[in-house]
């Protein structure tokens, strides 16, 4: 189908948008908060509609958008006098109520539940075409399920162009996040999906609510949840999407040390330090961070990056709805930079006795961080496991397990192959890094050890505010590989000459440690 673009400033526009929704079309409409899909909520064979053009889960109820306080009368049980204290406070306006449905609601809208989430939006050509079809509207956010919603006419078009009938253009949404919603079903009422009215304004009128722990938190397998929409992977781009809490300082080291080009996702005046970057807002301004995260997410893809770093927002306030949003669209992947004990990195070549040193700094009490163990770990993520299946083959994975061996067979057969597995486990293997540093903090070490034969070769020096190499001999160190691991001399050289001279591991470090017969460890370490 050809999709219509109309103008909202179009007097005719509104009457045309009408008529397509009395007809059982689709239209797109602008809203304050974000585009949204309407279709006439009482006819379902419409409603059905909006799923398919979405690509919508059944299983995710509609929200039905009013433009007066009496049309929701005929679509409820009975109104909440509550929900009337809400309406006066903050109608129009981007706040969903949900309550117990009426017969009139069909059971697309509300899949199946027996309850309706209904809201006003305050944005004029929103309310004008409500009022000018005469119909409650049904509208999620008009975009691609799975996509970040859209806040421009050209967001709807980028992902449903020629499968709806027509798109309004009415400039940018000016909240950008979509409206908070709150069920009255519950007592004390539960915030359910944080937005434009911050959970504060919602204590003024009903004093107590519940904040569901689906705001914060992934669910767990099979949870049976209140707000179904909280459930799906949501507002992501094709990139990679983590989260960075901590300083601008942090930020930039952390992003600088990155292998492959990122695009750092930052607020304004930032983005001047980054190779490829997108501003979304400035720092401590919830409201013009929430105006502009959805293009921000859209605009990622657009530079062709595989991976983005967002800095994290301001989490109160409608900030609250901003970094809802943005765990979704991180699939909850977030690294806190903000680390209060020294950590030190530590490496070394291969037979020089990184592990011996480790060993030392351990009995002074500093936590060792493994990352041989943490790359173990980080191929039991399902994300990490599933691209390494796309790029290595699907049959790596043996009945859901990795075969570890095949695994390296392949990768390992190039260069190539070992930059991609670098790639793809790099990043986890250092999220689960920091998460072992904070756990040594809580624990009360004096400070952490990251233990890295690759550590120069990777993002976790830029973790460090100190990095020691351990180096010795080579004919020591082919000694000690030959006894260490029972190969022959032939094998222990190859692995000696697979790795980088002496000179790249003094180079990059603060401290070196010389570990040859007779040299002392303790005393050269009591120099930390
Ligand atoms: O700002 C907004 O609310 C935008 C604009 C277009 O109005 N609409 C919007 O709709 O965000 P949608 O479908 O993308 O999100 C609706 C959310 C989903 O998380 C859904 O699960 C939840 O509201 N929801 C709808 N009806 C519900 C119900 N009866 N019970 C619980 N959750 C409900
Ligand atoms: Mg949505």
């Amino acid at each position: 189908m050809k999709t219509l673009y109309l103008k909202s400033d179009d007097k005719k526009s509104i009457q045309t948008a009408a008529e397509i929704l009395q007809n059982g079309g689709l239209v797109a409409i602008p809203t304050e908060t974000v585009y949204g899909l309407a279709a006439n909520a009482l006819d379902s064979e419409a409603v059905k509609k909006i799923f398919i053009a979405k690509g919508r889960p059944q299983d995710n109820p509609l929200i039905v958008h009013v433009s007066s306080i009496e049309e929701i009368e005929p679509l409820v049980e009975k109104i909440d006098p509550r929900a009337y204290a809400l309406a006066e406070k903050y109608w129009p306006g981007p706040l969903t109520i949900i309550m117990k449905k009426s017969d009139k609601i069909p059971a697309e809208v509300s899949a199946g539940l027996d309850t309706v989430a209904i809201r006003m939006p305050s944005h004029e050509c929103a309310r004008a075409i409500i009022s000018a079809s005469g119909l409650p509207l049904a509208a999620p956010s008009a975009n691609a399920s799975g996509r970040p919603s859209p806040t421009k006419a050209a967001h709807v078009v980028e992902d449903l162009d020629g499968r709806i009938d027509a798109v309004v253009d009415g400039g940018e949404s000016d909240v950008g996040v979509e409206s908070t919603v709150v069920t009255l079903c519950t007592d004390p009422p539960t915030l359910l999906r944080p937005g434009g009215i911050t959970p504060q304004q919602l204590i003024d009128v009903l004093g107590e609510i519940e904040i569901s722990h689906a705001v914060y938190e992934k669910l767990k397998e099979g949870e049976k949840v209140q707000s179904p929409g909280m459930k799906y992977k949501h507002y992501a781009p094709k990139a990679q999407v983590t989260i960075i809490k901590g300083s601008f300082e942090q930020y930039k080291k952390f992003l600088l040390a990155q292998r492959d080009t990122v695009c750092a996702v930052c607020f304004e005046g930032e983005g001047k330090h980054f190779e490829k970057y997108i501003e979304y807002g400035r720092e401590s301004d919830e409201l013009s961070q929430a105006h502009s995260i959805f293009d921000a997410l859209r605009e990622v893809d657009a530079m062709g990056c595989r991976r983005a770093f967002v800095r994290c927002p301001v989490s109160d306030g409608v900030g609250l709805a901003v970094y809802n949003r943005l765990l979704r669209s991180a699939a909850f992947r977030v690294i806190d930079l903000d680390i209060k004990i020294p950590v030190i990195g530590l490496t070394g070549q291969t037979g020089a006795g990184k592990t011996s040193v480790g060993a030392m700094l351990k009995d002074k009490g500093y936590a060792i961080v493994d990352t041989d163990i943490l790359a173990r770990k980080a191929v039991e993520n399902p994300e990490v496991l599933g691209m390494l299946a796309a790029r290595f083959g699907d049959d790596i994975i043996k009945n859901g397990v990795l075969d570890r061996r095949e695994l390296a067979r392949r990768a390992f057969a190039d260069k190539e192959g070992s930059e991609a597995l670098n790639a793809i486990t790099h990043p986890e293997i250092t999220r689960l890094a920091v998460e072992e540093i904070h756990l040594a903090e809580e624990n009360g070490a004096r400070a952490a050890v990251i233990d890295a034969a690759l550590l120069f070769d990777s993002c976790l020096a830029a973790l460090c505010d100190k990095n020691i190499s351990v180096v010795a001999d080579e004919n020591e160190r082919l000694e000690r590989i030959m006894k260490r691991d029972s190969i022959s001399e032939e094998d222990a050289l190859l692995r000696i000459k697979a790795q980088p001279p002496v000179e790249y591991y003094i180079e990059k470090a603060d401290i070196v440690i010389n570990n040859n017969a007779g040299d002392d460890l303790q005393n050269q370490l009591a120099r930390l």
